[in-house]
């Protein structure tokens, strides 16, 4: 096991999640929030690095609808960001894993994408995370690309189930979209993933990480209100076409594990198990009401 995990974007929903995880493990962390470190900065990677360190790189544009109206700060932060913290890793002897997504295929397949299927990003978002996963194995063949999808953490922020917690325990209706299918990830089950993968043992360059099974927005957002004991028929189904957003979003990104976990990667649980585990976890911001 690396002697220290260094967290860059440890202000995000991954890396926040991951710093308190390694730290109660009693590891040592070194969690860089953006302020701390821009990794968009080609010079700022060596003041971080030493040899022997587990690198996971969190920080990222992960707005879809930003990264669409602001390429440049996407590329320099989905790119050129990820090949300064690999060229760094490479320098000095670090383990380096990276994150990317299931938004680098296009949704036109209709049974779940694994590695090696047919890449085709529909964004910049996509776009660049895909350019970034081919700057990190070109600067470290022997980095770690992990894509996952539709994480959250449940408890906090505004990741789509903590949103939908909320709205559960409000009165009233909520319209979700219907047509876009991914496979949720609970935020707990990709981080135990990394530190999988961070002991090393595990050598292919790109792994899928998600819980097992696909959902649309709709059946995820009704699924919540159900564990919550809400009526799930608050959540009304929509089109996509009804919500406008900037950037496109694959229709169909439902992520396999099955050569993944061929490689070594423990089996993900099934992803209703996964969301039932963090709706049992208190809410942590303060908003929210009590259950109805
Ligand atoms: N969330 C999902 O559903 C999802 C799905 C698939 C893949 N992923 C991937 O998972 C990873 C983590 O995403 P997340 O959900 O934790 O996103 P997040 O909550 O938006 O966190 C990203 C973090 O990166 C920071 N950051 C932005 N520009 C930076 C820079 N130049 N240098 C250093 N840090 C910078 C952000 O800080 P500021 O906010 O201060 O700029 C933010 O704290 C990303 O690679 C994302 O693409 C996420």
């Amino acid at each position: 096991m690396a002697a220290r995990i260094v967290i860059t974007g440890a202000g995000g929903q991954v890396g926040r999640f991951l710093a308190g995880e390694a730290a109660r493990q009693g590891r040592e962390v070194a969690a860089l929030t953006h302020a701390q470190w821009d990794i968009a900065d080609p010079k700022a990677a060596e003041r971080f690095v030493a040899e022997g360190d587990l690198v996971v790189n969190c920080a990222a544009v992960a707005d879809v609808d930003a990264a669409e109206a602001d390429p440049d700060t996407a590329h320099a932060v989905n790119v050129t960001g990820p090949e300064n913290v690999a060229h760094a890793c490479a320098r000095v002897g670090a383990q380096m894993v990276h994150i990317s997504t299931d938004y680098v295929f296009s949704g036109e397949q209709r049974h779940p994408y694994d590695v090696g299927d047919q890449t085709g990003p529909l964004s910049v978002y996509g776009r660049t995370k895909l350019a970034g996963e081919l700057a990190v194995l070109a600067a470290m063949p022997d980095a770690t690309i992990v894509r996952t999808s539709w994480v959250y953490t449940g408890t906090t922020g505004n990741d789509f189930v903590a949103v939908m917690r909320r709205r559960a325990a409000t009165d009233g209706t909520v319209d979700v979209a219907d047509d876009q299918t991914g496979s949720p990830t609970y935020v707990k089950d990709l981080v135990d993933a990394l530190f999988e993968v961070g002991q090393g043992r595990i050598r292919e360059p790109v792994l899928h990480v998600a819980n097992e099974g696909a959902c649309s927005r709709f059946e995820q957002a009704r699924a919540v209100f159900e564990e919550l004991g809400a009526d799930p028929d608050r959540v009304r189904p929509v089109s996509s076409a009804q919500v406008a957003r900037r950037a496109a979003r694959p229709v169909y990104s439902a992520l396999s594990m099955a050569l993944s976990v061929r490689a070594g990667l423990t089996p993900p649980r099934p992803w209703r198990a996964a969301l039932a585990e963090a709706l049992g976890e208190p809410f942590d911001d303060g908003q929210l009401p009590s259950t109805p």
